[in-house]
Order: structure tokens, then sequence, then C-alpha cells
């Protein structure tokens, strides 16, 4: 662990290290040799990659981050009267924009102590921290630079007040049944009995709609897609023909998740020398880069249960597009 900062008002720390770069060579090595070729969707996450996930947002049919922000704008006064939570855990916080709405909330009701937002981007987490404190008197912010999925546990102790994890945006969808139960029971392991979890989660709804939001018509999801072709290229020496790959984004009615994939129009043989992998690509062979799930309120309590949580309150925009849950830990786990 390095400490990047620490004054009284704000802490810094990273437990990203050298090996990190390890994770996307063996995400590389294990998912291109496979039958069918995938990446995990973390990977479209350098800075271009951010940038062009923040421009979808402002997409006129990316409805997901309106939704909840609606959401959030609608229930945070709630949610913090019923949590009295003094502490926002938030994972995968980005630039803090909707941690501010609970923030608001929790200076007004006068819990306000402590925001803890983990992420991998140092400098996003800097930047919203030296932001808040000028804008939130007295919170004290500890930042933790690193991936959600490793350090979790790095996540400092509660400091006394009832604390609330928030994990936004529908991120719980980009992982498979299997691990999502998992995450969300490491993420149950943080909660002590007054401790809430916070959970964002895309609704099924008219898969019209859901593709329509995942293949916007500026183009913008599919230079996203494409983006992680460029950081393969970059970090591990490889030369992916990044135009030759189509943007494909579909509905899979069984699984109730998105599909995001990238289609090789030609054939093709990259060469990726960071791993010292040659690989082939098929006319028409598909690379899948992402799913992203979309729940109903009854699947979601499934999870919970299987996770050692309990659903304990739930908040929905007009529209029923998103859902906010509230989860606290079962007494039977
Ligand atoms: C950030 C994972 C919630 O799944 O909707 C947006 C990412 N992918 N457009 C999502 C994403 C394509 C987004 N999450």
């Amino acid at each position: 662990m390095t400490t990047l900062l620490a004054t009284d008002s704000v802490t810094l720390e990273s437990w990203l290290s050298d090996s990190d770069e390890r994770t996307l060579a063996n995400d590389v090595l294990d998912g291109f040799t496979r039958p069918f070729k995938e990446i995990p969707p973390k990977h479209f996450y350098d800075t271009r990659g951010s940038e062009l996930f923040e421009r979808i947002c402002e997409q006129p049919e990316y409805y997901p981050t309106r939704a909840e922000t609606a959401i959030l704008a609608h229930a945070a006064d709630q949610i913090i009267a019923q949590t009295g939570a003094g502490e926002l855990v938030e994972l995968g916080a980005g630039a803090s924009d909707k941690a501010r709405i609970l923030l608001d909330a929790m200076e007004q009701a006068g819990t306000l102590r402590r925001y803890i937002p983990l992420d991998v981007s140092e400098s996003v987490v800097r930047d919203a921290a030296e932001a808040l404190i000028h804008d939130y008197d007295g919170l004290r912010v500890h930042g933790v630079i690193g991936d959600f999925e490793r350090h979790l546990e790095r996540v400092p102790m509660r400091d006394g007040v009832p604390r609330l994890v928030a994990l936004l945006g529908g991120t719980i969808g980009n992982f498979p049944p299997g691990s999502r139960r998992a995450l969300l029971r490491r993420i149950a392991g943080l909660l002590g009995p007054g401790d809430r979890l916070l959970l964002g989660t895309d609704l099924v709804k008219d898969p019209d709609v859901i593709e329509a939001a995942y293949d916007d018509g500026a183009g913008v999801t599919a230079e996203f897609n494409r983006n992680v072709l460029h950081v393969i290229n970059r970090e591990l020496d490889a030369d992916f023909p990044v135009e030759n790959f189509d943007h494909i984004a579909f509905f899979d009615r069984r699984h109730e998740w998105i599909e995001m994939r990238l289609r090789a129009r030609r054939p093709c043989s990259v060469r990726i020398a960071g791993v010292g992998l040659r690989v082939e690509f098929a006319a028409g062979e598909e690379l899948r880069t992402e799913i992203s799930a979309k729940f109903t309120q009854r699947r979601l309590a499934e999870d919970f249960a299987a996770a050692g949580l309990v659903l304990e309150g739930w908040f929905t925009d007009a529209e029923q597009q998103f859902g906010l849950s509230l989860a606290g830990r079962s007494s039977a786990a």
C-alpha cells in the first residue's frame, strides 16, 4: 500500500501495484484462448474509455444514468432517514456525482461524517476528494485507489456511525449470476448490524429500449466497445485492426441481459506480443466484451437471499426503468 496523501480532511491510499498490469494479461490469455472468445468489461476504462462512458451517459438513448439520478434525487432523504447513515462507502465511485446527492441528504440530516470512494483511477478520486472537502464543511474523505473485485477488504473500518455501502450505475449487472452472488456476499461482509447496501440495477423492459441504449445513434457506444482493442494494443503490444470490428448489442431474453460483442468483418490474425499469443478471427467471428444484466425485484430478492442479505427498501422511477435497493445483512447469514 502507498499513502498518497494524508491531511486532516483527506486520506488517499493506493493498493494498486505493478502486478496489476498482470490482470489484463491474464484476462487476455484466458479469454482469447477459449472456444468463444471474451474479455471482461472492466478493461474498457482507460482514460479514453472513461471519457466515452461519460459521453454514453449523455446520449438520449442511454436512460440508466438519468433514471438512477432521478431516483436518488427523490429518495435520498428517505434513505438517509431510514439508515441514519453518517458514512458513505462508494464502490467504483468515478467522479462522485451521484454521491453528492446522498452527501447532501446526510448534511441536511446532520449525520455526515465521512466519504470513502473506492476507484481504480487515482486522478479521478483525488480531484473528487478536493472538490468535496471544499463543498462540505467538516467532511473527511478517505479515498481507496483499487479494484473493488480485489481490494474490498481494504475499505477502512467503520467509524462508529451507521454506514451506507453503495454500488450504483448498474455495475453489478456486469457480473454473471454466480460471481454476482459471490460479490454481493463479500460486500455483505463489509456491513455491520446497522449498515446497509445501496444497490443500483437496471430493470427488465422492452428489448427495443434496452438495445437502443447500447447502440446509440451517434455511435458512442460502438467506439466505447472498440476501445477495449485499443487498450490491448497499447498495454500488451498487440496489433488488432480495430476498424475491422463491428459493434454488436443484443438483448438475450432467456438470461435477461444485454450482450455486447465485437464482430470481425474480415478474417484476421492478431499478434499479442505482451503475452506471446497469436489469435485468429474467422470472418464474422465474435468476441464477447460485456454482459449487463437487467433485473426484476423478485430476482434481486433471490440474489440477496443467496448472498446473506435482505431487501429492506425499494425505490424506482416513474417509468420503472431502474431500481435502487436498500439491503441489510440477514440475521441468518
Ligand atoms: C457502467 C456497467 C453500468 O452496463 O450499462 C454502458 C456500461 N456499457 N454502455 C452498463 C455500459 C455500454 C454500463 N455500466
